[in-house]
């Protein structure tokens, strides 16, 4: 349970006008803001939010709440997720105990440390603009690159002085305290104990969370000497990790939910140079490579990046692997290629934005067949180049997460290496049933995963490797929402569509359909996906009027989302099954010999989940201090639910296991 005084500090941070904003453009009106409505399609705007009441009401559709229904509602969180969600916004942490004053007194101090950053940011930008240094070396070189003044105001750029104490000075006297500029590393001390301004007579890049708030700096020399570092960077602090912020995605996120794809470079400028063509989805990953936090951030917005590469070979090569992760986190990736050395910056301001958006929308191209023609080039005629090649293309697509998208690049695939669609299905499972017996054998399997998935999909610190990565991603479900019962769900429904029709004689009297059979056994089961329960009640209402849906019946079943879980839960059982299959030792292909192990162990994995839940539940309700009567009440259920649980564990034992 996460304490009510947890609860009250993010409703009381969380500011409504912050968490909508994140997701809606706001413009002031009186005293509230209005905005297009998230929640259902409109042309002018009847989303109200009143930042004074903490709340938002929308006209048109009658949607209405706080900041963190808010949330609930357009991330389709739980409450608890939500307000895990709003926590890791605003950097406060879940406590299970009361607030102590010297949490109190941490957050606080975070708080100065925006502030104080804010402060730097506001200093460089403003003298840039109003000193005369500023504006003969600062702000010149930025018009001199080409950058237009609405560019530079829109990404606060700045100068600063090159001097060894201005900014500590300027915010000394301002009444900031030291040690926070030295927190955020705007200082920094010397061996001697002589503190100086880290960044000085350098153009100021400020970055910003995804909120909007500053949180760090670039600064960028404006000398060409060798010895001069190009850029100086704010340090990891508090406020500051590197790993999950991306340049410009403040800028950029409305425009990358909107037109459904992120654009990705490498540097400041070239982030400055494509907002200023007028392409506004675009980040950089400011030359780290990228993380999975980044990606993952990404894919809040978007589930498909394209990558702007500058035109060096080497590099390209050495970046392959890096983008096998963005395939990992379920996002679909393009690439385009700049010509003769030029980044995406230097391409816009030789050639002009019409020509740089002409060439990504010729140039672009999926990832999978990029890779693979590179790769088939390099390997020329060479035989066992070539099974290299095979091996690594497959690869990447084992890290897709969508059998349905996978199987579709297997295809085509097999097309441009000139090797049978079947030979490499086989590669492909070999590769995935290694990673699962992998993950098995260091206990990662789905049994163990029972942890929510944290705010925004991103992983908490020290959470358990991601091992359902490759889910397919069935319907309108994202797969960093499954939860761990959704698997069982859906491997439920699988055999529930595949072997349906299919008649049986099990207990040797009565011959029975498996389909009404596991009808039957499922009647006191709710599932977690809606999609499934849908599907079940289908079902159930056919069999209700005599008919016996088939595979067919629900491959072409005309609601869509039903149809495509159909399509995708049947094309790729090697991919769903075969977690199960390899904990148990059973080769994929038996699934059909086995048939009665193969229902009965979806079943009662399903059950076994749910009862899991259930003595969860109960224990928490046994905490609560309760009245010795309801202890003893309470205690009953529990072992009983313990005994239900023991007598299906020892039924997967020693039925399924072979
Ligand atoms: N970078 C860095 N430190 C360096 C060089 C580069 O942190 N010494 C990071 C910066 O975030 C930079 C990115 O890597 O934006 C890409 O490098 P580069 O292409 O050299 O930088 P640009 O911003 O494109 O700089 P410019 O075009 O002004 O040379
Ligand atoms: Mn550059």
């Amino acid at each position: 349970m996460i304490k009510k005084e947890t609860i009250d500090r993010i409703v009381e941070t969380a500011l409504v006008e912050e968490v909508v904003g994140d997701f809606v453009q706001l413009k002031k009106r009186g005293t509230s803001m209005i905005g297009l409505c998230p929640f259902h399609n409109e042309k002018s705007p009847s989303f109200n939010v009143s930042p004074a009441k903490g709340i938002y009401k929308c006209f048109g559709c009658g949607k209405g709440g706080d900041s963190i229904s808010f949330v609930m509602e357009h991330e389709k969180y739980s409450y608890p997720e939500a307000l895990k969600y709003l926590a890791k916004k605003y950097n406060i942490e879940i406590e299970e105990s009361e607030i102590t004053p010297e949490y109190q007194a941490e957050v606080d101090r975070r708080e100065s440390l925006y502030i104080i950053t804010n402060y730097a940011a506001k200093f460089f930008e403003k003298t840039m603009w109003d000193t005369l240094n500023g504006q003969t070396i600062g702000l010149s070189y930025f018009r001199e690159r080409g950058f237009r003044d609405d560019i530079i105001k829109k990404f606060e750029l700045g100068y600063s002085p090159d001097e060894w104490t201005a900014l500590q000075d300027k915010a000394v006297a301002d009444g900031y305290r030291p040690e926070f500029l030295e927190e955020t590393g705007l200082t920094v001390k010397n061996d001697s104990g002589k503190v100086y301004d880290r960044f000085r007579g350098r153009v100021m890049f400020p970055i910003h969370n995804f909120t909007g708030r500053i949180i760090g700096f670039g600064g960028r020399t404006l000398k060409t000497d060798k010895n001069v570092p190009k850029y100086v960077n704010s340090p990891e602090s508090d406020i500051y990790h590197k790993s999950n912020v991306l340049y410009g995605l403040f800028q950029a996120k409305k425009a990358i939910r909107d037109l459904g794809n992120c654009y990705l470079v490498e540097g400041y400028a070239d982030v400055l140079s494509v907002q200023q063509a007028g392409v506004e989805n675009v980040v950089a990953s400011s030359g780290t490579s990228l993380t999975t936090e980044q990606i993952r951030l990404i894919g809040r917005f978007t589930k498909n990046v394209t990558i702007l590469f500058d035109g060096d070979a080497a590099g390209i090569k050495a970046s392959l692997r890096g983008l096998d992760m963005i395939l990992e986190e379920g996002l679909d990736v393009k690439v385009v290629l700049f010509p003769d050395g030029h980044d995406p910056d230097s391409y816009i301001q030789k050639l002009g934005s019409a020509a740089f958006k002409t060439h990504i929308e010729l140039k672009q191209q999926d990832f999978i067949f990029y890779k693979t023609q590179i790769l088939l080039k390099e390997a020329a005629n060479d035989p066992i180049k070539k099974a290299g090649v095979i091996r690594e293309i497959i690869e990447s697509i084992a890290k897709i997460p969508d059998a349905i998208k996978a199987s579709v690049f297997v295809r085509e695939c097999s097309g441009l290496l000139n090797v049978e669609e079947r030979i490499l299905i086989a590669e492909l499972n070999k590769i995935k049933l290694t990673k699962l017996k992998k993950d098995y054998h260091q206990g990662s399997n789905s049994e163990t995963r029972n942890h929510l998935p944290a705010a925004g999909g991103q992983k908490p610190e020290n959470s358990q490797p991601e091992t359902q990565s490759w889910q397919p991603e069935a319907g309108s479900s994202k797969p960093e929402t499954l939860e761990t019962d959704e698997y069982q769900e859906r491997e439920l429904i699988r055999v529930l569509i595949t072997y349906g029709d299919v008649l049986v004689n099990w207990d040797e009297m009565t011959d029975t359909y498996i389909g009404p059979y596991i009808i039957t056994n499922l009647s006191d089961i709710t599932f977690n996906d809606k999609l499934c329960e849908r599907v079940i009640t289908y079902y159930h209402d056919e069999l209700d009027k005599g008919i016996m849906p088939t595979e067919k019946t629900l491959i072409q079943h005309p609601d869509k989302e039903i149809k495509d879980l159909a399509i995708a839960l049947i094309s790729s059982p090697y991919m769903l099954s075969a977690n199960w299959y390899n904990m148990h030792h059973i080769n994929v292909p038996d699934e059909k010999t086995n048939l009665k192990a193969t229902i009965m162990g979806a079943i009662f994995h399903l059950k076994k989940k749910k009862i899991a839940t259930m003595v969860i539940n109960k224990q928490k309700e046994m905490q609560a201090g309760n009245s010795e009567e309801q202890d003893n009440i309470l205690m009953k259920d529990y072992l009983q639910l313990k005994e239900v649980e023991k007598y299906i564990s020892n039924y997967l034992g020693s039925v399924i296991i072979k």
